[in-house]
């Protein structure tokens, strides 16, 4: 019975794995999807039922578990160094010439590709895959077995009972990476961040949909070196070879690891010739003598973008590990192997201190403070971390010097940790408690939140929204004004706006009469807001404009009959709604049974704000202009005086400014526009004439009641 349990498990073992192979690696598949899964859960039944026949290296195990991983930390049996790195052509012609120089023997080099992604160091026994640990600080890192398992091109086991250690990089593809961080609202600047943050997730089920991807690049001696070479060096491997690094990596194609298809091999035509097989079997191997070594580097360069992962550099390696150990190492790096990096850091900081944020709805971001640095025109001296995941991935600790970029004109981001701090700070972790309430935090997805509406922070985040542009746009009350109100207790949430008396400001430093005026008007005129604006200026958590439109165009015109409808607490009234899903119905419901955000209603409607939405005079007043800031400038047709363009303007959200500055995003050109159009075209600002900025505001009456085109 029991053997007949086994080679059941066996063979279906074996059948999974062709199959799989047919349609990941061949995409040829010869069986349906659902024969595929039945075979698949067959097999995953038999394991459940007879754990004891259960195989380690079975496919099954790539699906990954729902369990808390742990990451126990484990040391390395060979540190891991860095590499050294040169950034010209020429420091590495004199970094050969240095070699050959220092050593008897012929030399003969490699090129690798350096990807960047997250190191791994994998651990087999006995050709089973028992272990897969970080980098961490070189000589301890963590064990993320578990997540490294789901990885499809990691061999589970070798066709060879060999126990070593094998070095790696796992890294996505740029394209996976596109499409799979569009759905993280874009948080990861760059793929290896984005790797490094999946291989770090607690739940290895969530690692195994992800496209990682891995490259095999050194095979070193699972057993410690006492006395040997030391930390960094390479250590012939015990696999039953002549100990060149060439047939290392013929090899480890051998045992099914993922190789680069294209290496760069560097030596004397003699020695090329003894490989002719060897190349054979690697088409995209190139075998060169020494002094081409630079052109292929060059061509090399030319070629990164066409690879489809990223590179940030390329590694050139001695291939005799009889040198390699002469050579030895630093306590830095090894000196048999030199990094050759495509491009500096865009620059370098550190980190002063990382705080924490918490923002309306309660989400908390980590925020780094670094000493400040220009990129790409501007001084960086605040950077988001946004999440603890990652925090993790990039491993990041106050002190730590850091590269930061400025892709493009998107926000900054620190992009590796470039050197440790000294003093021992250990990687950030986000506090258990709210910075601003100390109320638990608790997480949610990706995210941690802080769970009291009443907290501080979430209030003050809460009302800056509130009266921000794009929502009710009260001009005078910005977040620093916010502050101060909410310090001298005059405000304590939304409704407030409306029911404090101004004048109280009247003898506080920095509120003269005319302050005090602009803010009354600014208050005033937000009681004009439409019913969509105001309601989606709640903040409240995915209510946001586009659910305010959909409710809307659905009939839940004013806020009378959605809370009718959030009254009767039927998810199906909400998900019915085309483009409103099962998450969203349920924060509607919730929040609009909530007493606090119902009286926060009352005293808004009290107010005479619009709570109901009147086709005609609300669409017209749609509001496209929201964010913009428009300058106008010479007469007009259609605006006479051309204040009533200003209007307009206003009235879709937008904002008008007497004279252009850099925030000017918009000039409208009248006749005669004067010196203002010289200065847009400078600022960077869009020139917008008559015509077009009619088509923009669509139906346009003029006061005197003419239709105008
Ligand atoms: S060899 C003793 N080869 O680069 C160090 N490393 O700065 C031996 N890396 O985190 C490293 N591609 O993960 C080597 N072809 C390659 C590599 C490579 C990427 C990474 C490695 C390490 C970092 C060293």
């Amino acid at each position: 019975m029991s053997g007949d349990i086994q080679s059941l498990i066996d063979s279906l073992v074996k059948d999974v794995e062709r199959h799989q192979d047919l349609y990941y690696k061949r995409a040829m598949p010869e069986i349906s999807d659902m024969e595929y899964d039945a075979m698949f859960n067959r097999l995953l039944e038999l394991e459940k039922k007879y754990p004891q026949y259960a195989r380690q290296d079975s496919p099954t195990k790539r699906v990954g578990s729902d369990l808390d991983n742990k990451f126990p930390e484990v040391s390395h049996p060979v540190p891991m160094l860095s590499l050294d790195k040169l950034y010209v052509p020429e420091e590495l012609e004199e970094w050969v010439g240095k070699i050959e120089r220092d050593n008897e023997e012929e030399l003969s080099l490699l090129v690798e590709e350096k990807v960047d992604g997250s190191t791994i160091v994998l651990h087999y026994e006995a050709g089973f895959l028992v272990r897969a640990v970080t980098r961490g600080d070189g000589y301890t890192g963590n064990d993320i077995t578990e997540n490294v398992r789901t990885i499809r091109d990691i061999p589970l086991s070798l066709p060879e009972p060999v126990t070593a250690v094998f070095r790696g990089e796992i890294y996505i593809n740029i394209d996976d990476f596109n499409a799979l961080n569009k759905d993280k609202e874009n948080i990861y600047a760059n793929p290896r961040n984005f790797s490094a943050g999946c291989l770090r997730r607690k739940k290895s089920s969530e690692v195994s949909g992800i496209p990682l991807r891995s490259f095999v690049y050194e095979w070193f001696s699972g057993k410690r070196q006492e006395g040997g070479p030391g930390p960094g060096s390479a250590v012939p491997p015990d696999g039953g070879h002549s100990g060149l690094h060439i047939e290392v990596l013929h090899r480890m194609t051998q045992l099914g690891f993922n190789v680069w298809p294209d290496i760069g091999f560097f030596s004397s035509p003699l020695v090329q010739e003894k490989y002719e097989e060897m190349f054979k079997a690697h088409p995209g191997w190139v075998r060169r003598s020494l002094s081409d070594i630079s052109d292929y580097i060059d061509r090399k360069m030319g070629k990164r973008e066409s690879l489809g992962y990223e590179i940030d550099g390329l590694v050139v390696k001695v291939n005799d590990y009889k040198t390699r150990i002469k050579m030895g190492h630093t306590s830095h790096h090894p000196r048999w192997a030199i990094a050759f990096k495509f491009k500096a850091p865009q620059a370098v900081s550190k980190i002063q201190c990382i705080e924490t944020q918490v923002g309306r709805t309660g989400r908390v971001t980590p925020v780094a403070r670094i000493e400040p640095v220009r990129i790409s025109g501007s001084t960086v001296s605040n950077v988001t971390l946004h999440n603890q995941d990652y925090c993790t991935s990039l491993d990041i600790a106050v002190g730590d010097v850091v590269a930061v970029s400025r892709r493009g004109d998107v926000i900054p981001a620190v992009e590796e940790v470039l050197e440790k701090n000294e003093k021992g700070n250990k990687t950030y972790l986000i506090n258990r408690n709210c910075p601003s309430c100390g109320t638990a935090l608790v997480p949610d997805g990706a995210h941690i939140f802080c769970p009291n509406s009443n907290c501080p922070a979430r209030v003050f985040g809460r009302i800056s929204f509130f009266t921000s542009r794009g929502q009710m746009d009260i001009e005078n009350l910005g977040s620093e004004t916010i502050k101060r109100l909410m310090e001298l207790g005059l405000i304590a949430d939304i409704p407030d706006i409306y029911y404090f008396d101004p004048d109280a400001l009247l003898g506080v430093e920095g509120f003269g009469e005319k302050k005090i005026q602009l803010i009354k008007d600014g208050i005033k005129r937000s009681k004009k807001k439409p019913y969509d604006v105001v309601l989606a200026s709640l903040g409240l958590d995915d209510i946001g404009p586009k659910a305010v439109e959909l409710l809307i165009d659905d009939g839940y015109g004013s806020i009378d009959v959605l809370l009718d409808a959030a009254g009767q607490k039927n998810m199906e009234i909400f998900t019915g709604i085309h483009g409103i899903g099962p998450r969203t119905a349920e924060k509607i419901i919730h929040q609009l049974n909530d007493p606090a955000v119902q009286n926060m209603i009352r005293k808004l409607k009290a107010a005479g704000l619009n709570f109901s939405y009147e086709r005609g005079r609300d669409e017209a007043v749609r509001q496209v202009f929201s964010g913009e800031v428009w300058c106008v400038t010479g007469s007009f047709e259609n605006f006479k005086p051309r204040e009533l363009a200003m209007e307009e303007v206003k009235k879709r959200g937008g904002r008008v400014t007497s004279n252009i500055t850099g925030k000017t995003t918009h000039l409208l050109a009248g006749i005669n526009p004067g010196g203002k159009l010289a200065k847009a075209k400078k600022s960077g600002a869009l020139v917008v004439v008559e015509e077009e900025f009619l088509k923009r505001i669509g139906n346009y009456a003029a006061p005197s009641g003419e239709k105008q085109q």
